[in-house]
């Protein structure tokens, strides 16, 4: 069946323009922007008056129904993708895990999860380990899977994590695919030692997790900043372009801001917990309460959201992703005797585009085409699915949004749509955003 609808009178939002326009659109596919548009009884009239038409987020970077640190996320692609739409992401991108090391088998298991989905979605490629089978398995991912970005990990030692002369073959062999190259940079010895000495002192809470080092209160930013210059000398090295996932501090923002400043094709995405949260919270006395802010890097100090909210603003950072991850009390209960065996991880898919809203558009930060971009439209470009995705104009896929920014409402695990029983921004102010294009509202 056809499904006519036109949204009428809204202001139309691009990365770098906006105007108040008509969108007409037929069976899941944009036909015409523009003023005034006339159509027949058969279509579906949406007045977006004083709303903004924007297209949907996308989300680079989440981990839906992943097995991780002896847990699996609590969040499956349906679940996570029906708080995304809840919250006005219309697209994520996630992380194939593979299994055993090999990406054809994890690709396969993905390929299984992935069915329940009912929005559209990509892969990265997780690398967990590093050799020739990996690396011709990486040819099959860009020559025949379609996936092109690969995340290698300098940290989470005894599992993932690869040193650096197996990184140094891994960026060489995306350098000659063509493909991107992604890096969870914190230096993964140092931070293991770190922690060792924690359990040793006898700091087995969540604050442990912070801390990570005696010597120096929040030494643990410094282990990214290392990593990251680390990972962009390496990249640089070997001339292939570089994604930092996650940033969460001033130091490693200041690595990627440098590198871009000398030429180097440098990519930073902060995640919206490390923009709007500090880590007070890890010092909370309630352990629930404390881990479930913990995820790697860890949200650091007040001040260094702030810092990465103002380089997102002068665009020394690129796009907003969330590394949604999500795990329920009771397990990131199994860290109750020792921080380090809390799962990693925090929810964001659906509060990502009511979070970047309220702390960078309201506050004057960044514009509303510039909102655009940072949530949508650099995140299409960068991963090659625009225009199809990330635009509002003709031939694109209708996934539309339509922002409310006179309304307000509270952001709480009692009516969120993530399975989680519990939400890192309990509390936070979000606006209405909708997309009425993709069959909805059914998640509501
Ligand atoms: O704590 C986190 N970030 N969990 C997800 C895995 C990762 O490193 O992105
Ligand atoms: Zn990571
Ligand atoms: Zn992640
Ligand atoms: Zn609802």
């Amino acid at each position: 069946s056809s499904t006519k609808l036109l949204i009428k009178g809204g202001t139309v939002v691009n990365a770098h323009e906006m105007e108040v326009a008509d969108v007409y659109v037929e069976d899941g596919i944009i036909v015409a922007v523009r003023p005034n548009i006339k159509v027949g009884d058969d279509v579906t009239v949406l007045d977006a008056t004083g709303k903004f038409v924007m297209p949907g987020g996308i989300d680079p970077h989440t981990h839906l129904d992943m097995e991780f640190m002896g847990s699996g996320t609590i969040d499956d692609f349906f679940s996570g993708q029906a708080a995304a739409l809840a919250g006005g992401t219309t697209m994520h991108i996630d992380f194939v895990i593979p299994v055993n090391g090999s990406l054809l088998s994890g690709l396969e298991a993905y390929e299984k999860k992935s069915k329940k989905s009912c929005m559209d979605y990509g892969f990265h490629m997780a690398i967990t380990k590093w050799d020739e089978v990996v690396s011709k398995e990486m040819e099959i991912m860009v020559n025949e899977k379609g996936i092109n970005s690969f995340k290698f990990f300098m940290a989470y030692k005894g599992s993932f994590m690869i040193n650096d002369e197996l990184l140094l073959q891994a960026f060489k062999k995306c350098k000659s695919l063509g493909a991107l190259a992604m890096v969870h940079a914190e230096n993964g010895d140092a931070v293991y030692e770190g922690q060792r000495r924690m359990i040793e002192l006898g700091i087995t809470g969540p604050e442990g997790h912070a801390l990570s080092s005696p010597q120096w209160l929040n030494f643990r930013k410094r282990l990214e900043g290392e990593a990251t210059a680390r990972a962009i000398k390496l990249a640089g090295f070997v001339n292939t372009p570089l994604y930092v996932v996650h940033v969460m501090s001033i130091d490693a923002m200041e690595e990627i801001s440098k590198a871009r400043k000398s030429g180097l094709k440098v990519i930073g995405e902060p995640v919206v917990s490390g923009l709007v949260l500090n880590d007070s919270w890890l010092w909370d006395p309630d352990f629930i309460t404390a881990a479930k802010y913990v995820m790697s890097p860890p949200i650091r100090a007040a001040g260094h959201g702030k810092a990465l909210q103002a380089a997102l603003s002068m665009g020394t950072l690129q796009l907003v992703g969330t590394d949604h991850c999500t795990f329920n009390s009771t397990q990131k209960a199994l860290g109750i005797d020792d921080f380090q065996k809390i799962p990693n991880g925090v929810n964001g898919i659906e509060e990502r585009m009511h979070l970047v809203w309220d702390t960078m558009v309201e506050s004057g930060q960044i514009s509303v085409t510039d909102y655009v971009r940072v949530t949508s439209t650099e995140c299409a470009r960068i991963f090659n699915i625009y225009p199809r995705k990330g635009a509002i104009r003709a031939g694109s896929d209708a996934d539309i949004i339509i922002l409310n920014p006179n309304s307000s409402f509270e952001i709480s695990a009692k009516s969120h749509h993530s399975r989680s029983d519990t939400n890192v921004y309990e509390g936070w102010r979000g606006k209405e955003a909708t997309a009425p294009s993709l069959g909805g509202p059914w998640w509501l």
